[in-house]
């Protein structure tokens, strides 16, 4: 166990600046410390290094953090694991730093026994006289014994009781074989809840069979798939069908395929590309894209080419933009087949060449924004260039974001000021007040905008300790969920410490290790790093923000409530509430 106490002791013998100079370039520009930024295609220096903060910055693609967090990030290790690392490079060994051996426990490794088990099982009926009819489902789709090897492909037996016996017979018990998610109640027995179907077996990328998922083989009307339950060790919005095999592939082809289904992923193996993994229909997760973004190749979605795998790739796209993870997409224009279709229908050679044609994912976005839109009309034309504002604001390349605007606004014919000016604030509903945003030079602004309060006010927090306590004594509240939660972390240490400082605070925020903590990290180096008109804090100007953000969360919350109050009301009585809206409104004003 690595404890807080060790990872500060750490922390205080490793220079930043050292730390990142042994992985890249590091320049000395006057008093601060510039590099390429390794996290994105960087051309200029834009990744700030403050020595006095001990923490990183990329002004460019936001990412940012302490020691600990750019070599977890540099070198795709868990923050423990970078603890250790920093420690090697200063020298600095104390026996609490030796690593644990994986350990699993004794539930796990019986419920891994029994699935491992159950595989061998089902592999062995495949091939015995009970599997004749799932192997001639497999000859009727095309799937030679070659690719049914390749991919450990079995049959449950059509005696619902048999898998159950043979394992009962290697020694595990009912409730273990229940644990491992096999099981199903037939009245009084018990029963293989994959009965009579062709089995998948699913994989960890430990390569240890995690679960199964069950193909009906006649033409009946039972669900087409029966999956595993949620076990221990299975969780469908976790797992990636084909990881185990494509983690290898991928690095030799420098390249993952993400596909819908089973039958996808034999589908472009059989076009000769094994580096691709199916997300069994599920949506695609956190979980997913991290998985994925260990295997640090070029990411292409291939979901199905229908309106509902292309809006699946959209969302696909969210996620992994989230995370922080560029993607490519295959173009599948026209087309609206899913790949094991293509194959089906053209052949491996097409299908092959229809993988190859890879798109970029701004490409991707505009194109499918674009179908969704009349942009022969005015309205339509202005429904897609807003369309586009959440995207565009988010694109951190500043050539890509360049180009971008061009496009749209050539497209549509905006002036591309105006919508420059949107994108800045991403803003799709004009209805801020831009004199409150725009204030040249290095004077005081009059801050209205909730976003820009809450992060003075957050600033402040993180800066001076009276500011903590000035938030304390006032119950104030931020109105977005991530500046609370930022503040009660911030209140946390402080009380339990004493004091607070913003490197500890990165530090135990990177500890948790969940995508949040990493969203709360990237707005802490933000707020630190990002040039501020403001001035430093000072009480007077702590209160009136407070103020000022309250003020604004009591609007906004009145104006959440209209909006829902008017959904589905009839022109009349949503006339009534508008007024009444309005009316209310001025009095407070
Ligand atoms: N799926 C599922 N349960 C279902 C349908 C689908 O779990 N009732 C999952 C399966 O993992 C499947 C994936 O969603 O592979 C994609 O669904 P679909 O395209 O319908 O299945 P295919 O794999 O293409 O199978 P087939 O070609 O046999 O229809
Ligand atoms: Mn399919």
């Amino acid at each position: 166990m690595i404890t807080d106490e060790l990872i500060a002791k750490i922390q205080e013998k490793a220079d930043i600046v050292q730390i990142i100079s042994s992985y890249i370039n590091v320049i000395k520009k006057g008093n601060s410390y510039v590099a390429i930024c390794p996290f994105h295609a960087d051309h200029d220096p834009s990744l700030h290094i403050s020595k006095s903060k001990q923490i990183y910055k990329c002004f460019v693609c936001g990412s940012g953090g302490n020691v600990f967090t750019f070599v977890s990030e540099y070198e795709h290790i868990s923050f423990m694991d970078a603890v250790r690392k920093v420690a090697e490079m200063i020298g600095f060994t104390d026996p609490l730093l030796n690593k644990p051996t994986r350990v699993i426990n004794e539930g796990t490794k019986k419920i891994l026994d029994v699935l491992k088990a159950s595989n061998e099982i089902y592999q062995y009926l495949l091939k015995s006289n009970d599997g004749v009819k799932a192997k001639k489902y497999l000859e009727s789709r095309n799937i030679p014994l070659e690719k049914q090897e390749y991919f450990g492909l079995g049959f449950s037996s059509s005696n619902p009781e048999l898998p159950i016996k043979l394992l009962r017979n290697k020694g595990f018990d009912i409730e273990e074989i229940s644990n491992a998610g096999i099981l199903a109640r037939q009245n009084d027995s018990f029963i293989d809840r994959f009965n009579n179907r062709l089995i998948f077996p699913i994989y960890n990328e430990f390569n240890d069979v995690v679960g199964f998922s069950g193909r009906k083989i006649e033409d009946n009307d039972e669900a087409k798939y029966v999956n595993s339950p949620n076990t221990i060790v299975f969780n469908k919005s976790k797992v990636i069908y084909n990881y185990q095999n494509a983690k290898n592939e991928a690095k030799r082809e420098q390249r993952v395929y993400v596909t819908e289904g089973f039958m996808d992923v034999f589908a472009l193996y059989e076009a000769g590309i094994r580096c691709a993994v199916a997300l069994m229909g599920t949506a695609f997760t956190q979980y997913h894209a991290k998985l994925l973004k260990k295997l640090n190749v070029e990411i292409v979605l291939c979901l199905d080419g229908d309106n509902a795998g292309q809006k699946a790739m959209i969302k696909a796209g969210e996620v992994l933009e989230k995370e922080g993870i560029d993607y490519k997409v295959v173009n599948y224009k026209e087309c609206t087949l899913d790949p094991d279709e293509i194959l089906q229908k053209y052949g491996k050679d097409i299908l092959f060449k229809f993988l190859n044609r890879i798109i970029d994912k701004n490409d991707f976005i505009y194109n499918f924004l674009k179908k969704q839109y009349d942009t022969t009309t005015l309205n339509g034309r202005k429904m897609f260039a807003e369309a586009l504002i959440p995207h565009i604001s988010n694109t951190t390349n500043v050539l890509e974001k360049e180009m971008l605007i061009d496009k749209v606004c050539k497209e549509t014919g905006i002036d591309k000021k105006v919508y420059q000016s949107l994108i800045s604030n991403n803003i799709v509903d004009t209805h801020i007040d831009f004199n409150t945003l725009y204030v040249k030079g290095n004077q005081r602004r009059t801050i209205k905008n909730l976003e820009l309060l809450q992060s003075e006010v957050a600033y402040f927090m993180l800066t001076n300790n009276e500011a903590i306590d000035v938030y304390k004594e006032q119950g104030a509240y931020f109105f977005d969920k991530i500046y609370d939660y930022l503040a009660n972390y911030i209140i946390d240490l402080y009380e339990t410490k004493g004091e607070f400082s913003t490197s500890e605070l990165i530090t135990s925020l990177s500890q948790s290790n969940s995508d949040y903590s990493k969203k709360v990290i990237t707005l802490v180096t933000d707020l630190l790093e990002t040039t501020r008109f403001n001035p430093e804090y000072n009480k007077e100007y702590m209160l009136e923000y407070l103020d000022r953000m309250k003020k604004q969360i009591i609007k906004k919350n009145r104006d959440n409530q209209f909006y829902n109050s008017i959904d589905g009301k009839t022109e009349k009585e949503k006339a009534l509430i508008c007024q009444k809206y309005f009316d209310e409104g001025k009095e407070q004003n």
